[in-house]
Formats: structure tokens, sequence, C-alpha cells
């Protein structure tokens, strides 16, 4: 018997594969599902520091027509008792999901600014999470913030969070840092307990239209993940396995048991699955548990631990594979497909 188990953020699971934030949280049959299936934990989906602010608005002017009185106006507004914020429900959900799945649950928290929202995570404590993944999701698009400003943000929004719960605190980041093992490094000292790699932006597009009368206009589309997104992944985790001993999650592209071994040989500790659920369902999870375990019993593995980092770049032969060198390989291996050019 194949032992899957591993550690995250001091968490024991049965095995790596965790869904990762997203709708499928919502709905306890669905989560319910995913742990029949296997799944070592759960991410909820994020409460989102837009809605909180949306809703606090709301809040603040609902009150404030309710102190001028407009008695025939009244009748519209909701009823201030019976009015639950979307961090009730989020708390609701969450208190649901612990009380009945036997896997751990991460919460998550989703925002920005630097303005008391992270202190929620106090009641996400309360309400029995077992971690908190903070996702900061921040396009650094004004050219008068340095690189260590933006840095900063992060640092503060984790010490604001660790000053309200003792909860292991998992950092969702980007890959867009220009010195990223530093800037992990920075995470871990001041009191993350792991890191999950890397939020996926979701990118903006340009709707061409149909015809030349459709006037040009910017879209949001949500496009989900390729198999080829987990290298990425692969490659950092490979490179931070050696710099740090916080927990290593990877997120991005994980489709098949292919990915998810790739990232645990690199050093990931565990495996988040969104996008290859949504498309293909629970099953899914169980199918890449039976495969993961059909690859390692055919290579002798006893463990997910006994492979665990094997293929990080501090264990390989050659460590510049993970860096520039491997580039230089690349570009002087290619050919294009026969018959194009000659
Ligand atoms: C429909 C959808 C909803 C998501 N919701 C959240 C969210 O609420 N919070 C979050 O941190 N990430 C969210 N994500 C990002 C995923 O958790 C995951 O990091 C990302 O999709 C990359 O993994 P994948 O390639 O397996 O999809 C969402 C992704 C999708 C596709």
């Amino acid at each position: 018997m194949i032992d899957l188990s591993t550690d995250y953020v001091g968490l024991k699971l049965k095995n790596p594969l965790v869904p990762s934030a997203s709708p499928l949280s919502k709905d306890l049959d669905s989560a319910l599902r995913l742990e029949d299936a296997g799944a070592g934990a759960l991410v909820m989906y994020s409460l989102f520091e837009e809605e909180l602010r949306a809703e606090e608005s709301m809040a603040d002017r609902f009150l404030l027509h309710a102190d001028l009185g407009h008695a025939e106006a009244d009748g519209f507004l909701p009823d201030h008792g019976v009015f639950t914020s979307c961090l009730d429900r989020y708390l609701e959900q969450l208190g649901q999901l612990k009380r009945r799945l036997d896997i751990p649950v991460i919460a998550s928290l989703n925002g920005v600014s630097l303005s008391g929202w992270v202190e929620l995570g106090k009641e996400m404590q309360q309400a029995g999470a077992d971690a908190l993944e903070l996702n900061v999701y921040h396009v650094a698009a004004d050219a008068g913030i340095a690189a260590e400003a933006v840095e900063a943000r992060y640092i503060d929004l984790l010490n604001e969070l660790r000053g309200a719960v003792e909860l292991p605190i998992i950092m969702k980041l980007s890959p867009f840092f220009s010195s990223l093992p530093h800037f992990v490094r920075q995470l871990e000292r001041a009191g993350a307990r792991g890191v999950a790699l890397f939020n996926r932006f979701m990118q903006p597009d340009i709707d061409l239209g149909e015809s030349p009368l459709d006037r040009l206009c910017m879209v949001d589309q949500l496009h989900l993940s390729y198999p080829d997104e987990a290298l990425l992944r692969m490659r950092w985790i490979a490179i931070l396995r050696g710099h740090t001993r916080m927990t290593l999650a990877a997120t991005g592209g994980v489709h098949g048991y292919q990915e998810a071994m790739k990232l645990l040989l690199a050093g990931a500790d565990v495996v988040h699955l969104a996008s290859c659920l949504l498309l293909h369902g629970p099953a899914k999870l169980g199918q890449i548990l039976h495969d993961m375990e059909d690859w390692m019993a055919a290579r002798d593995y006893a463990s997910v631990a006994q492979l665990k980092g094997s293929m990080s770049q501090r264990n390989l032969p050659d460590p510049s594979a993970v860096e520039r060198a491997s580039y230089i390989r690349v570009i002087e291996g290619f050919e294009p497909p026969p018959g194009i050019w000659r």
C-alpha cells in the first residue's frame, strides 16, 4: 500500500490532492463528492474585500435612510434584522463544511487594501477553519509604485492577519515578482506557513466585434487552464524547495497525474485542482489519485515523502537545468516543423 500522505502547513493530509478555491465549495453536495472522490483537504472560495466593501456602503446608505425616516420608502428597504451579509453567508458555509466534512477546510480571503478587512480572519478561525489562504490579487499597474512597495503590501497584510489569528497562513502569490526566492524568504520570516503558486490572473481581452459597426470594447473572460501552465509552477517550486521550509502548494494547470507527479517531484507538498474539476467533475480527482499510485508502484516508490523534492534544483546533477542554461539549449536545439522552411 503506497503512503500518499503529506504535510500541509502542519496539517496531516491523507494525500496531496486539494481542490483549490473555486465555486465548487459553495455547494455542500459538491464538497461531499470531492471528499468521497479522495480529496486530501478543501480550499474554500474566497471572501472578497470588494464584496464586503460594497455591502458596507449599502448598509451605511440603508442606515442613513432609516435615520431620515422616509416612512413610505422604508417598506422597500431590507429589514436590518434579516439582512445576511456575504460574511455571514461565508461563515455559515464554512461552519457547514466543517460539520459535514472530515478533511481539513482552508478558508480564503481575497483583496488588496490595508484597512482592516483581513481581521475577518478571526471570524473564520472561530468558525473552525483549519488554515487561511490570503490571496492578494494585485495587478501592479501604477508606474509610481516601486517593487519594494508592492512586496511591502503583502507583508503588511500578512502581519495584520497574523495579529488577528493563530491559524497557519498560506500566501497565494502571482508569478510577477522580480526576485521570488527573496520575497518568499521575507514572507517566511514574517510568519507565513506556506505559499500557493501561482495565482492565475483573468486576462481582459479586446472584442473586435462581428461587423465594422460594432464598437470596440474590453471584455472580461474566464479561461480555464491548460496543462502547460503547470510548468511555470514546476520550475519555481523546484527552485524554491531549496530556499524555504514552508509548505509549497502548486496551483495552476494540473489536469492529470503527470502534472501532479512532476510538481511533487519538484518539491510541492500539495497540488491544487480547479479547472480540471470544473471541467470533468469529482471522478477526475479519484482518477488522478489512482494513476499516481500506478505510476509510483511501477517505480517502487513507497510514499510521497520518498519522492517529494527529489527533482528540486538542489537535488539535480545540473542545477542550471531550471535556470538560464536550459533556455539557451532549448533555443539552439529548436527546429521548425519539416517542410515549412526547408
Ligand atoms: C471559476 C473559478 C473560480 C475561482 N475562484 C477563486 C477564488 O474565489 N479565490 C481564489 O483565490 N482563486 C480562485 N480561483 C483560482 C483557482 O483557485 C486556481 O488557483 C486557478 O484556477 C489555477 O488552478 P487550475 O489551473 O487548476 O484552474 C478560481 C478559479 C476558477 C476557474
